[in-house]
């Protein structure tokens, strides 16, 4: 008979180690441990486990054996003489208390276990000693309630370095309650411990490799983790924490922390994702005994959340998603109590780590709603009030999530009253007011409410709702958000959000440009060559090197900053643009708006430009820089991920649009006469092609009854189909500049069409001049004097394009934001210079400074500002 592979099942981890103790506590209620909990590992009453079994067999008094602390406390405490009494720690756990004769030897006590059930191939170990079996137990001189260890052969449990590596701490936990000071070491030994769960480490690859043993290590540490939960050291830790002594109790604490390390060293990343049984087991106990506000309780649940929603993140094995959601719901409750309480006082606020720790509980709550009910979304009647009593979780995440959509209905209402109290001048300046970014974790807690809205349909419902009742402190939200990762559901509320929060929440999709000069992607470019060694920097760079932002220069030219910048994404754009690169085509009828042609022959270089293309325009947005240019309808819903209806092409293709609306209109008899069929005609370089738009399409003729298919399979065929290649090079290259590419769809989604011309076009109005002026502060200058007024008559007389060429020399802006001068980033300014009236005004375009001379007269004035409203002049004439 050998052991039995893996520890006899047991109802919990064995205590009458620590009976004497919990004894000791129930004389202190103050930290007694609830006796009625429910939790199994507090069940401190009898265990019929084989150590009751075999110390009934063997006491001659005939007592019913350790079946309760007080049995076996007196056993010890008033031995017959001749007998001797001590503990075997056997290899389940277990404790046995023995009663033994004098001269009786170690081989009979070994041989009594083995009757007992423990298996013949066992070992005795006293103080780390193996004793000899031949040793009577009176020789081996043992102390007063000394336990010995039962040992196996180390290759008949599977675990035992982990059960005997447990056992001790929880003996060591038990001393240092009694006030035994080894208890200083627990976090070594708790640390040592975690070290074994890791399969990885060192140390245990070489302890396989000695016992032959290369696979099956995927579930050492739960098997490890579970063995500390059954050793009882879990618990020791617990009532070592509640200790009356203040050094036995930061010792424990010190040891449960190594279970809420972030520290790999500590608790490395594989053990840690299979902690939750150990954290949640700590939960439990900690709020029945120390309270849901001890700091170390807290800090556990906060450690539970994190851990339980990292992906592969375990909370036991075969574990039913309705099971966890009942074992993690409590918790969520109290981080929901702790939120709307937050929410409802004075300053509305919430501590970070409590949104976080919301957060993590909502995912993981809906990671498992998920599995329960994979289609998502939960019948409504299951979480009535009728309902209460049968899916009580249910009911109770419901009630949870209508509360917090309450408190946070409320919040926005103060917020609206507090900016209905504003007047419409400071209102349009929001994003600059401190105040609006403390109020961020406003939309954070929207954001889970959507999230936990995917269950159920009536949250989803009344968010809207409140969306909708309280649109101008979203839209103030929304529009001083930083970065939140997490907002792309409001595309699903665009449309209640005005241009400038659907602004923000798009370039929030961009990396965060860096700040330190040395990350920058640094571009030296030939004017002579813009456009090919433009080509090659961006073409050539990775994704991520463009993400921290570009630093550009022109040869020969002293001039850097973002002024130079707002220069070159001009030109570049220009010139992309333009129809000798056959790249794109402008409208008919609008030439500031382009779309793909659809003839560009697809060689690779092409190609290659469309990526290019595609990367200059994503980053002209992120720059924030208006490049005069806008994306036809059929372009932008290609990005959106959006399909083309006939009311979408009318800009790019007039004709096509007009022919199909007449097709619409006409008659059956009409339609028969133009005998078209499902397929059209493609002229490219002088050879002419028809291609089918479906299977078989040129035998299928187009009739009354099949025309709107016909006009679908032909928009698709021309603006999607055929150009394929170059429209997705060109998606390509855009995404690529986002921090991520799969969110293009989610980009363009928040957008409409008119808010991208607005972003990347900007204003082609004439400019505004008194809006210009009043932008326009002086230094050297006054408002008042002479030069100044002639400069604005100057700038009064010239023609709209030469306005826009002063701007361009001054600022680099070619198009202004459709705010106007408003939306720059700065005011503009007129430095006085003492140089002679022969020199030309010249500009910082950085800093928007124009640099202006004290000519002698209007007339002078004039003509010199001509000199510089010279396009050729006008590019290339700034200085920094
Ligand atoms: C901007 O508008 C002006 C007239 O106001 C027009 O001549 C010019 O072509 C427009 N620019 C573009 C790029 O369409
Ligand atoms: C479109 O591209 C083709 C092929 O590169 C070119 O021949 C054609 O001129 C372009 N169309 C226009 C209107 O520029
Ligand atoms: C239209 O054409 C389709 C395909 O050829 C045919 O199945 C359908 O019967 C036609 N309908 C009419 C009204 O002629």
């Amino acid at each position: 008979k050998t052991l039995p592979d893996s520890p006899p099942p047991s109802d919990g981890p064995d205590l009458s180690m620590y009976r004497r103790h919990a004894k000791r506590r129930r004389e202190a209620p103050d930290h007694a441990l609830p006796a009625s909990s429910k939790a199994p590992v507090m069940t401190t009453t009898t265990h019929d486990g084989p150590g009751g079994a075999f110390s009934s067999s063997s006491s001659s008094g005939g007592a019913a054996g350790a079946s309760s602390s007080s049995s076996s406390a007196a056993a010890f405490y008033a031995p017959p003489p001749r007998r001797l009494h001590f503990f075997v720690r056997a290899t389940d756990s277990k404790t046995i208390a023995i009663h033994a004769a004098a001269d009786d030897t170690v081989a009979a006590v070994l041989a009594h276990l083995a009757d007992c059930g423990y298996g013949r191939d066992l070992r005795l170990l006293y103080a780390g000693r193996q004793l000899q079996p031949e040793a009577t137990v009176a020789s081996l001189g043992l102390a007063p309630d000394s336990t010995l260890q039962l040992a196996a052969r180390l290759r008949s449990t599977p675990h035992p370095k982990a059960w005997q590596l447990a056992s001790h701490i929880a003996a060591t936990a038990a001393s240092g309650d009694a006030g035994t000071d080894s208890a200083h070491t627990l976090d070594d030994l708790v640390k040592e411990y975690i070290a074994c769960c890791d399969p990885g480490s060192q140390h245990n690859r070489n302890d396989r490799r000695a016992k032959g043993d290369t696979g099956s290590t995927d579930r050492h540490a739960e098997d490890y983790l579970d063995i500390f939960l059954q050793s009882g050291a879990a618990i020791a830790l617990v009532r070592l924490y509640l200790s009356d002594f203040s050094f036995s109790r930061s010792y424990a604490e010190r040891a449960i922390r190594c279970f809420l390390s972030t520290d790999p060293a500590t608790l490395p990343p594989n053990v840690m994702l299979v902690t939750a049984p150990v954290l949640l087991e700590f939960c439990r106990l900690l709020a029945l005994t120390a309270g849901n506000k001890d700091s170390l309780y807290k800090s556990c649940r906060y450690t539970l959340a994190s851990v339980l929603c990292l992906p592969l993140s375990v909370l036991g094995a075969s574990k039913s998603p309705t099971k966890v959601i009942e074992q993690v719901l409590p918790f969520a409750r109290e981080i929901v109590e702790l939120v709307l309480n937050g929410l409802g006082s004075e300053t509305m606020l919430v501590p970070r780590t409590d949104l976080e720790e919301l957060s993590n509980f909502f995912k993981v709550l809906r990671q498992q709603v998920l599995l329960w009910m994979p289609d998502g979304s939960m019948p409504k009647n299951m979480y009535s009030r009728e309902c209460k009593r049968t899916d009580t979780w249910v009911w109770e995440l419901h009630e949870m999530s209508m509360n917090l959509l309450k408190r946070v209905d409320e919040c926005l209402k103060r917020l609206e009253m507090d900016l209905s109290s504003l007047s419409s001048d400071t209102r349009g300046v929001i994003e600059n007011q401190p105040i609006w970014v403390t109020r961020l974790h406003i939309l954070a807690i929207l954001t889970e409410l959507d999230f936990i809205s995917g269950i159920f349909e009536d949250v989803a419902h009344n968010l809207r709702f409140v969306l909708l009742a309280h649109k101008a402190p979203l839209n103030a939200l929304v529009r001083c958000s930083k970065r939140n990762e997490h907002l792309h559901w409001l595309k699903k509320h665009k449309d209640l959000l005005c241009f400038e929060a659907r602004r923000n929440l798009v370039l929030m999709l961009f990396s965060e440009g860096k700040d330190d000069y040395g990350e920058l992607h640094e571009m030296l470019i030939d004017r002579s060559r813009l456009l090919d060694e433009s080509f090659e920097y961006i073409t050539q760079a990775k994704p991520s090197e463009l993400h921290s932002g570009l630093f550009m220069e022109f040869k020969n030219e002293e001039a850097t900053g973002p002024g130079v910048l707002r220069e070159w994404f001009c030109m570049v754009s220009q010139a992309l643009f333009s129809p000798q690169q056959v790249l794109f085509l402008p409208c008919p009828n609008d030439q500031r708006r382009f779309y793909l042609n659809g003839t560009s022959v697809v060689d690779p270089l092409h190609l290659k430009y469309f990526v290019f293309s595609g990367r200059v325009i994503g980053l002209a947005l992120m720059h924030k820089v208006q490049v005069g240019i806008v994306l036809d309808r059929t372009l932008f819903l290609y990005l959106a991920g959006r399909s083309i209806t006939l009311e979408d092409i009318s800009a790019a293709d007039p004709f096509t649009y007009a022919s199909c609306k007449r097709i619409l209109e006409m008659g059956a008899a009409e339609i028969d006469d133009l005998t078209l069929t499902f397929s059209r005609d493609v002229h490219t370089l002088g050879s002419r092609k028809t291609i089918e738009l479906c299977k078989g399409g040129q035998d299928i003729s187009v009739n009354i009854s099949n025309r709107e298919h016909y006009i679908d399979l032909l928009i698709k065929n021309i603006f999607v189909d055929s150009i394929s290649d170059q429209l997705a090079n060109f998606a390509k290259g855009f995404g690529d500049i986002l921090a991520n590419p799969k969110l293009r769809e989610v980009f363009f989604g928040c957008l409409d069409l008119e808010d991208f011309d607005r972003m990347l076009g900007g204003s082609n109005n004439t400019i505004n001049l008194k809006d210009w002026r009043s932008h326009t502060q002086y230094n050297g200058y006054k408002e008042k004097d002479r030069h100044v007024n002639w400069f604005w008559k100057a700038v009064e007389s010239m023609t709209v394009e030469q306005q826009r060429q002063l701007l361009f020399f001054w600022t680099s802006v070619k198009y202004l934001p459709s705010e106007g001068f408003g939306g720059l980033s700065s005011k503009l300014y007129i430095y006085k210079t003492t140089e002679s009236a022969d020199h030309l005004p010249s500009s910082h375009t950085c800093f928007y400074r124009l640099c202006l001379p004290t000519y002698p007269s209007l007339k002078v004035m004039q003509s010199q500002l001509q000199k510089i409203t010279q396009e050729h002049v006008s590019c290339s004439f700034g200085t920094w």
